[in-house]
């Protein structure tokens, strides 16, 4: 008699899954590219659609099924392009829509998918629907942005301070009134509840899915609405002399309103116009209010970003109480997914150091779930620092002191040992320090012992194996320095064990055949108990 199919939708997050029934966004690695700072063609300095076709064969090589690509739209570029002035436009520093049409290609062509950067929740205060609202209280556009009325003797309308520093209202004297920004003074937010900025942002991405996009990535996902009533936020009881100033208020008006999560359930009902497409989502939300953003009952994104990997201590214990308390935290079906870098956050290689980043590539590519990878981080790019002159990032500037400048994990990838790393012919945007602070890319391809060989190997593994994509996930041992834990799959089974510590290790794991380490070379079998070099992960086949 057949066994009944399991329902996915009722599946825990740690239960095998039947790799035929997994989507593309499932079982590939996504890769995170900062188009500014990936590859440069046409030599004014900035990365582009044209430079980035010009690298396809890098992603090819490196096995990566999906790519995410940051802003590409119109932009004065005062937020990285995260103050947009047309979203449906390639801005012209990236490119032009031929171009992006033939990077569409090339990507599908090899069989990679692409996700665009969606910013939904501000523009830039140059869109022509900002122009527009702030000309008259009388506008039409007026209601597209929160303006309010100044509270008393001109001040803001209430507490809520903007993440980049300073109150989160611009009193507007032309109008006198007060326009609302969860980020600069030049990104004024849209009006969520305002239905025609809706369609109307429903119609954006419509675009972008008719010319063949394959998803999304929605920033600031959790603060597209907030509170009606205005209400001020409450005092963050963790604040001390050490937080920086935007967080002395916890954001509970601003944050993952029960309102927003009906909004992401309308733009997954868009995308789902469209067949086979993702929706992922920027949520830094605590865990009680995840599955909200899974959706409950309601679907809403597919994977909304999972962060926790980079604020935890780089410890054994502490990384598989994070792993368990994530996927205890997600609802049945839910996929879980796992981010080790990103443009707003530190690289992990200087977060680790060089021989953990090593660790931290096996751990990333073999925990259940979607694995999303930052560009860069396959060479172990550390934080590159950036002389105060030639900082691009607002975030320093405007709340100093902190170190909150996201430049230094944004500089051009080195590709070469040439000037300017062959990011660029010209003096790129931010510097790209000659020589390049790891090897380069063409060096480390060369290189069996790289971190981008072993990026390359772990990834091919994954695809080899499907215990690695679709297995159960169980803990096998967090305590003295190791992380171990199997992935099973109808019989089969992976087993992983990391030493997190550069002392050796001996630990009891199973037994089976080595199938790859971080060190190069290292085969054999494992007889039970395994003896771990320093900073080593090991995979075993069971
Ligand atoms: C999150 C983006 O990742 C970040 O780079 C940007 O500054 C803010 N959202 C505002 O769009």
């Amino acid at each position: 008699m057949d066994r009944p199919t399991p329902d996915p939708d009722a599946l825990a997050p740690t239960a095998p899954r039947s790799p035929a029934s997994l989507a593309w966004w499932q079982e590939r690695v996504l890769y995170q590219i900062f188009v500014p700072s990936f590859q440069d063609a046409d030599g004014d300095g900035f990365g582009d659609l044209a430079g980035l076709i010009s690298r396809l064969d890098h992603l090819s090589d490196l096995g990566i099924g999906a790519v995410w690509l940051t802003p590409i739209y119109a932009t004065p570029f005062e937020d990285a392009g995260y103050d947009v002035t047309d979203f449906t436009q390639v801005g012209a520093r990236f490119g032009d829509l031929p171009t992006f049409d033939r990077l569409l290609a090339g990507l599908h062509a090899r069989d990679i998918r692409l996700i665009l950067d969606f910013v939904p929740n501000h523009t830039s205060d140059r869109h022509p629907w900002f122009r527009e609202s702030r000309a008259s209280r009388a506008s039409p556009r007026r209601d597209w942005y929160v303006w309010r009325d100044p509270g008393p003797e001109g001040s803001a309308p209430n507490n809520w301070l903007s993440r980049f520093g300073g109150s989160a209202w611009t009193h507007d004297a032309r109008t006198d009134q007060s326009y609302y920004h969860a980020f600069l003074p030049s990104q004024p937010d849209l009006n969520w509840r305002n239905p025609e900025v809706r369609r109307a942002m429903h119609e954006v991405m419509r675009f972008w899915l008719r010319r063949g996009v394959d998803g999304f990535r929605i920033d600031a996902a959790a603060v597209l609405a907030e509170d009606a009533a205005l209400r001020d936020d409450p005092p963050n009881p963790d604040f001390d002399g050490d937080t920086p100033p935007p967080e002395r208020f916890r954001r509970l008006r601003t944050d993952s309103q029960v309102v927003t999560l009906d909004y992401l359930a309308e733009l997954r009902r868009v995308v789902e116009e469209f067949p086979d497409r993702v929706l992922l989502g920027e949520v830094d939300t605590a865990p009680d209010k995840l599955p909200g953003f899974y959706g409950e009952g309601t679907r809403r994104l597919h994977l909304p970003l999972n962060y926790r990997l980079l604020s935890v201590p780089w410890k054994a214990a502490a990384l598989a109480g994070a792993v368990d308390a994530f996927l205890d935290a997600l609802p049945p079906g839910a996929w879980p997914n796992w981010v080790l870098g990103s443009h707003d956050k530190a690289r992990i290689a200087s977060r680790v150091g060089p021989a953990q980043a090593r660790v931290a590539a096996l751990m990333l590519l073999t925990l259940p779930g979607t694995p999303m990878l930052f560009a860069g981080d396959e060479i172990g790019m550390p934080n590159v620092p950036v002389p105060v002159d030639r900082m691009r990032d607002p975030f320093e500037r405007l709340v100093p002191g902190y170190g909150l400048s996201r430049d230094p994990s944004r500089v051009p990838l080195p590709w070469t040992a040439g000037p300017g790393g062959g990011f660029s012919a010209v003096e790129p945007w931010l510097p790209a320090p000659c020589p390049p602070p790891v090897a380069p890319v063409a060096a480390q391809a060369r290189d069996p012992a790289s971190l981008l060989s072993l990026y390359r190997a772990v990834i091919a593994l994954r695809r080899r194996r499907p215990e690695f994509r679709a297995g159960g996930y169980a803990r096998l041992r967090a305590e003295g320095g190791v992380f171990a834990y199997a992935r099973d799959l109808d019989g089969v089974r992976g087993i992983v064990a990391l030493n997190l510590t550069p002392s050796r290790l001996e630990a009891e794991v199973g037994t089976g055949r080595i199938l790859l380490s971080t060190r190069p070379g290292r085969g054999g079998a494992c007889e039970g108990r395994l003896c771990l070099e320093p900073h080593e992960g090991v995979v075993i086949a069971a």
